[in-house]
């Protein structure tokens, strides 16, 4: 993994601290790295109303999209837990060139969107 990937991680690592996470307990963190360097994080929030639930990386990529990020703009996420499915699409929306996560084995990996979701819907 290159030292960007490396930092943009432990960014995840850090923010995950601030997840609003009291039904699952289980606090996640993203950093999204823009191409003009800039950093967007995201967390994990929960609701009393489960599917309300928001998830860091969609977070993190909310956040960089209101600032004014659009697809194409968005080099590199790093996030501290596998992404679920619903991410992976919009992984893929935004054209992340790269993902790095905690995979199921507990190793630190960086994967492109395509790898994460092969054959992506795409409209
Ligand atoms: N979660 C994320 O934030 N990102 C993922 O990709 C996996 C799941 C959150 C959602 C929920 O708040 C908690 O982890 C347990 O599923």
């Amino acid at each position: 993994m290159n030292q960007t990937d490396a930092d943009l991680f432990e960014r995840a690592v850090a923010v995950a601290a601030r997840a609003y996470a009291p039904y699952s307990r289980f606090n996640v963190g993203a950093a999204v790295l823009a191409r003009d360097g800039r950093v967007f994080e995201g967390v994990n929030v929960e609701n009393a109303a489960y599917p309300l639930g928001v998830c860091a990386e969609r977070s993190a990529l909310v956040r960089a999209v209101g600032e004014g990020c659009r697809p194409g703009e968005l080099e590199a996420i790093a996030v501290t837990a596998s992404p679920c499915g619903g991410c992976r699409q919009w992984l893929a929306e935004f054209r992340l060139e790269r993902v790095t996560y905690r995979d199921g084995a507990g190793e630190v990996v960086t994967r492109s969107p395509a790898e994460l979701l092969p054959d992506t819907f795409v409209l």
